[in-house]
Order: structure tokens, then C-alpha cells, then sequence
């Protein structure tokens, strides 16, 4: 990809979602409005020093959440933070939970995913000319989910490692019938922004791992409230602390290099390619 800066060590990207606009710990901080071939990101960049590594902040939503999940635009999100030579992303997200033993205020890293937005085509830089198929099998990055576990132990006893998300398309939430019929599938988080990410980030070659904060039930568990909007953000409000310390705990556990089997998805995916591909 194209713009890359000039700072030897790849940066470290944040995705900020609902509750979570800013990080305040961040030193030194420049932002980025980036244009990319895909229209505007969600905000500006924010980037800053975190433990002596520069770290790229995205509030997903936009600054006082603008931006419903189905007007980000995750093509043009990715691409900017890529530009800034993003190489590892943590995505952080309200999610639903579907199963009694994902309460509300657990954190969980998901290890699988389910899009079910119907919006896959807006879910790959690829097209146009390039034809590619990065492997996916593993929707998040094995050596990304393990240092954001070790960073979340430090801060909660709260914690699930592994879990299906699964991604609707909103803005209304689930009916009973599908909240059943997404437990009777198997899946055990719901959200609504996580697929599109994680493939775009597979395809730009970033180790990218999600840290689900738990807002509610959502609606199959009929003794309590089926999930509103301030359930969601008293939920998020609650954790969106905890969200930060585990954060600036994440940051010194990951490499300088960035040598992961993510970093190379690309070396076994592409077909063909225009002539006017950027040369390494
Ligand atoms: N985000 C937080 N809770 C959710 C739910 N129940 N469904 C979809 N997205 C959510």
C-alpha cells in the first residue's frame, strides 16, 4: 500500500468503538485527516507514544458517534491506518452476548467469526483488476489474541478466551427469533462492525485481534430486559477504564517486528495483479 512513514518500527493501531473516543495516555500526539482510494475514515487519526511505541487511534464511530455501523466506511479505515504503517490492530467493540455465561462487563477475544452482514463485497480491498483470495480460515490473529489475553488477565478475572462473533447488519438489533436462531447456530457474541475489520485487515497484512466488552443479553434470554440502547452505553461507560488499562498493558507485549503470519497473507493469495501495483 501506498504512504508509508518513514519510522522504522510499524505502529500499533487502536480501534475505538462505541464509549471509547480516546485514549488520554497517548504522548506527543499528531493527527492524520487521511483521503484514501476508498473516500473518508471515520475520523481523524489520532497518533501518539505509548510505552515508547507509536500507537494509531481510530474512534470507529467517529468523535460523539456519528456513524452507524452500517455507514463506516472499514475499507477506507483500514487502508489509513495501513498507511501509517499500522501493522497490528487491536479492535475494541460492544458486543451482545449469547450465551449465560458471557455477562454483561466480561471481556471476551473472540477466535471465530460469522458475517452475516450480506456487505462482503465491501469487505475486500480486492476487485478492480486484482484478483486475490487471502486465506481466512483463522479469522484473528493466534500470537495477537494470546498478548491481548495476557494483557486482559492482568486487569480482570472477567475474561473468555475464544468465542464465535457474529456480524448483523443493524441499525435495529436482533428479533427473538434470530437471537435464537444465532445461539442455535452456535455463535456466542453478536455485533455488528467485527467482519468487516478483520478481513481488511487480513488482506492488508495487520495481525488484528478484538477485545469484545459485553453490553447485554441481547434478546433470547427472557428473564431480562431485551437489549436498548442504555443498557449498551451504562455497560460500556462501566468498562471503557477497564478497555484503557488493558490497552497500555497490550503495547510492550507486542514485537518491534512485525514478522507474524499475518504479515505475509498476501504471498499465497494473489492471482493477478495491474502493472501499476506498488513494488515492495
Ligand atoms: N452491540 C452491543 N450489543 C449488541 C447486540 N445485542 N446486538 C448487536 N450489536 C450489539
Amino acid at each position: 500500500m501506498t504512504q508509508k512513514a518513514s519510522s522504522p518500527t510499524p505502529a500499533i493501531g487502536i480501534i475505538g468503538g462505541s464509549g471509547l473516543y480516546e485514549i488520554e495516555s497517548l504522548e506527543s500526539i499528531v493527527r492524520h485527516r487521511i483521503e484514501t482510494p476508498f473516500g473518508e475514515p471515520s475520523d481523524e487519526i489520532i497518533e501518539g507514544r505509548l510505552s515508547g511505541r507509536r500507537v494509531c487511534f481510530l474512534p470507529r464511530h467517529g468523535r460523539g458517534h456519528r456513524l452507524l455501523a452500517h455507514e463506516i466506511n472499514h475499507r477506507a479505515n483500514i487502508w489509513a491506518l495501513r498507511s501509517l504503517d499500522v501493522r497490528w490492530v487491536v479492535s475494541v467493540t460492544a458486543v451482545g452476548s449469547l450465551r449465560e455465561e458471557l455477562a454483561p462487563r466480561d471481556v471476551v477475544v473472540p477466535d471465530q467469526l460469522m458475517d452475516r452482514t450480506g456487505k462482503g463485497d465491501q469487505h475486500t480491498f480486492f476487485g478492480n483488476g486484482i484478483a486475490a483470495h487471502v486465506g481466512f480460515a483463522d479469522p484473528y490473529s493466534g500470537e495477537m489474541r494470546k498478548q491481548l489475553l495476557a494483557a486482559a488477565a492482568q486487569h480482570t478475572g472477567k475474561l473468555h478466551d475464544g468465542g464465535t462473533y457474529v456480524s448483523m447488519n443493524g441499525p435495529a438489533f436482533s428479533t427473538r427469533a434470530e437471537s435464537n436462531m444465532h445461539r442455535a447456530l452456535g455463535f456466542d457474541l453478536i455485533g455488528m462492525t467485527n467482519a468487516g475489520e478483520a478481513r481488511l485487515c487480513r488482506e492488508a497484512e495487520i495481525a488484528m485481534a478484538t477485545m469484545c466488552l459485553v453490553t447485554d443479553y441481547d434478546c433470547w434470554k427472557t428473564d431480562e430486559a431485551a437489549v436498548d440502547v442504555s443498557a449498551v452505553i451504562a455497560n460500556l461507560h462501566a468498562n471503557s477504564a477497564l478497555a484503557k488499562e488493558i490497552i497500555s498493558s497490550i503495547i510492550p507485549l507486542i514485537p518491534e517486528q512485525a514478522d507474524w503470519q499475518e504479515h505475509t497473507a498476501l504471498d499465497t493469495a494473489i492471482l493477478t495483479q495491474p502493472e501499476n501495483w506498488p513494488a515492495e
